[in-house]
């Protein structure tokens, strides 16, 4: 089975109905998507399938037809993506763990609404769940990097 990850083809050798999440961490090596709870309830495991974010835990890996994007290829060029930018600048993660599947979500967020309010962070972070709470900084760091990438940061 032919995967595009990260800007690359992938071989692997998968049951079709094994999760994209299995997939990309135990097969390709490819570790930035975590598992939390593994039935779509937790966003840390959230990855781009053709630029929507998508629960990988939640989609057999026989029916990704697009190029998948994780955490480890979300920045170009040797720059950092605004979102990742946005959340150094405003210390968002603490223990980490929820933290890329939460900048996976950001990150579609801002491309699809370039100046989201705060409903439009709300409502596409609603399924990004964070133990440690760092939801106020989250927020903060999601209007940051839509000035960032507005600004061609
Ligand atoms: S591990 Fe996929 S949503 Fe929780
Ligand atoms: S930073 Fe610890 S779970 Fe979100």
């Amino acid at each position: 089975m032919r995967l595009t990850v990260d800007g690359k083809v992938v071989e692997i050798e998968a049951d079709p109905e094994m999760p994209l999440l299995w997939a990309l961490r135990d097969l390709a090596g490819i570790l930035g998507p975590k598992f939390g709870c593994g039935v779509a309830a937790c966003g840390a495991c959230t990855v781009h399938v053709d630029g929507q974010p998508v629960r990988s835990c939640s989609i057999p890996v026989g029916e990704v037809s697009g190029a998948v994007t994780t955490i480890e290829g979300l920045s170009a060029g040797g720059k950092l993506h605004p979102v990742q930018q946005a959340w150094l600048e405003e210390q968002v993660a603490q223990c980490g763990y929820c933290q890329t599947g939460q900048i996976m979500s950001a990150a579609a967020l801002i491309d699809e609404i370039p100046d989201p309010t705060d409903e439009d962070i709300d409502n596409a972070m609603a399924g990004n769940l964070c133990r440690c709470g760092t939801y106020p900084k989250i927020r903060a760091a999601i209007r940051k990097a839509a000035a960032l990438k507005t600004a061609g940061i």
